[in-house]
């Protein structure tokens, strides 16, 4: 796909679509627990549809359909025995969200069970799962032994315990509280610094006894004994899709976006900390609570003094999936922005900090790696080259951002740009929709 730099800027008004990682969770949940959940705002893209498919081989009904309120899913619970044993491996896509969170409720099961992904998936660390599981008492293993998928779980004895993890992350901490829930006794689990918390607000309320971590004290724990039931969810708008419209709004002359409804979680809100700090125009709006979640409406306008920022420690799980798109910023702001403490990102759908650096330097601006980061020079004109995003979708949406931008009248190319369909399926469409 061909991105002309922008001529005019970024007008109008959307709303994104729904949040990923509580997409992923309503299926979940719903399916564990004890009668109908109503999902609105479902995202359906590939990821989160591979987590519907894995809970519909496992007997769970799911009805999709729309009203005069719009879309919805309808999830026939059936409790936490409820599940049975599928025909086939369950098959998780590209999707590491659903590989570790469905780890923890398998581990739970009386039946055996693998679990497969595709090509990029398949790389990716599953021992960071596998560790703290078998050691509360679940029966998991690497087919091959190498720490990655296919993932074999078997019928295990939970006992509950503590674990720690070194690095902070949601899928593991999600992981490890859900096998609390099949578990003898309480699950603890202390993360380094507190990553989103969305499994912890959305077990409270279904019903679940669990005591949430905080920014100061991420200690998380969940006893057993209590049933889940049913609930009415409203899923917010996910606030990495906005980014991208609030970083090309940001760099693009003459722009102004208003992003209705979209969820700014304090575990997820980095990216509005950054671009603050960075100088950005952005007004925060209408903000509330849907289904225990906070969201606003977000003005974005152009800012011609962007400046370079220094970003790191506990902020960062806090914007993980941004980084991308926060190194494309940084190269149209004025000065040099450093990303540290972010390792991680080498272990996503694709090496993200590889891929943004050496995207970044084709298109002329000056970024350099580091070994839990980057380095980016801001204020280099951008100019066309061609991007081959690894099939990872965070990859294009961050350059094509990043085309806009370009002074070049040659535009930029996005090889495989059919990869956003993982999390932002109508991407290209709200991308030129606010161009028109
Ligand atoms: C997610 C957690 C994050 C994030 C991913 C979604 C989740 O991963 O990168 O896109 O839904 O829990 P980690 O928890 O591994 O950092």
């Amino acid at each position: 796909m061909k991105i002309a730099r922008a001529q005019n800027g970024l007008k109008g008004e959307i709303r994104v679509p729904g949040d990923k990682s509580i997409s992923h969770r309503s299926i979940m949940f719903g399916s564990i627990a004890e009668g109908d959940t109503l999902v609105r705002g479902f995202l359906k893209s590939a990821d989160c549809i591979s987590t519907m498919e894995c809970f519909r081989k496992m007997g769970i009904e799911i009805e999709e359909g729309a009203d005069e309120e719009g879309e919805y899913l309808l999830i026939h619970g059936k409790g936490f025995h409820g599940l049975s044993k599928p025909e086939e491996t369950l098959y998780c896509g590209n999707s590491g969200t659903t590989a570790r969170l469905i780890s923890g409720i398998l581990s739970g099961q009386d039946f055996e069970t693998v679990l497969t992904g595709d090509e990029s998936l398949s790389r990716r660390p599953m021992k960071r799962v596998i560790e703290p599981l078998s050691s509360l008492g679940a029966s998991i293993r690497s087919e091959k032994g190498d720490g990655r998928l296919p993932l074999i779980i078997d019928k295990g004895s939970l006992k509950g315990g503590s674990i720690e993890i070194k690095v902070a992350s949601a899928q593991v901490k999600s992981a490890i509280l859900l096998s609390g829930l099949y578990a003898e006794g309480e699950t603890t689990v202390r993360e380094p610094a507190l990553s989103r918390n969305h499994t912890e607000l959305m077990l409270t309320a279904f019903g679940a006894d669990l005591t949430p971590g905080t920014k100061e004290d991420p200690l998380c724990s969940v006893r057993p004994g209590r049933t889940l039931k049913g609930l009415n969810i409203n899923v917010p708008g996910d606030i990495s899709s906005a980014a991208y419209f609030m970083g090309a709004a940001l760099i693009v002359p003459g722009s102004e976006v208003c992003l209705r409804n979209v969820g700014i979680n304090p575990t997820r809100d980095g990216i509005l900390r950054v671009f603050t700090e960075m100088g950005g125009n952005i007004e925060i709006e209408n903000e509330r609570y849907e289904s225990g979640e906070k969201t606003a409406d977000l003005i974005v306008r152009y800012t011609p003094t962007l400046k370079g920022v220094n970003i790191g420690g506990d902020i960062i799980p806090t914007l993980i999936d941004e980084i991308p798109l926060i190194a494309v910023v940084a190269a149209a702001a004025e000065g040099e922005t450093v990303i540290n403490d972010a390792a991680e990102l080498k272990v996503k759908e694709s090496d993200r900090i590889s891929l943004t650096v050496e995207g970044l330097n084709a298109m002329g601006a000056k970024a350099e790696k580091k070994e839990d980061g980057m380095v980016i020079e801001g204020g280099k004109a951008l100019h066309h080259a061609v991007i081959d995003p690894g099939k990872d979708h965070r990859i294009a949406m961050s350059f094509s951002v990043a085309a806009l931008a370009s002074k070049d009248v040659k535009p930029v190319e996005i090889r495989d740009p059919a990869c956003v369909g993982i999390s932002y399926p109508d991407f290209y469409r709200d991308f030129d929709r606010l161009q028109a």
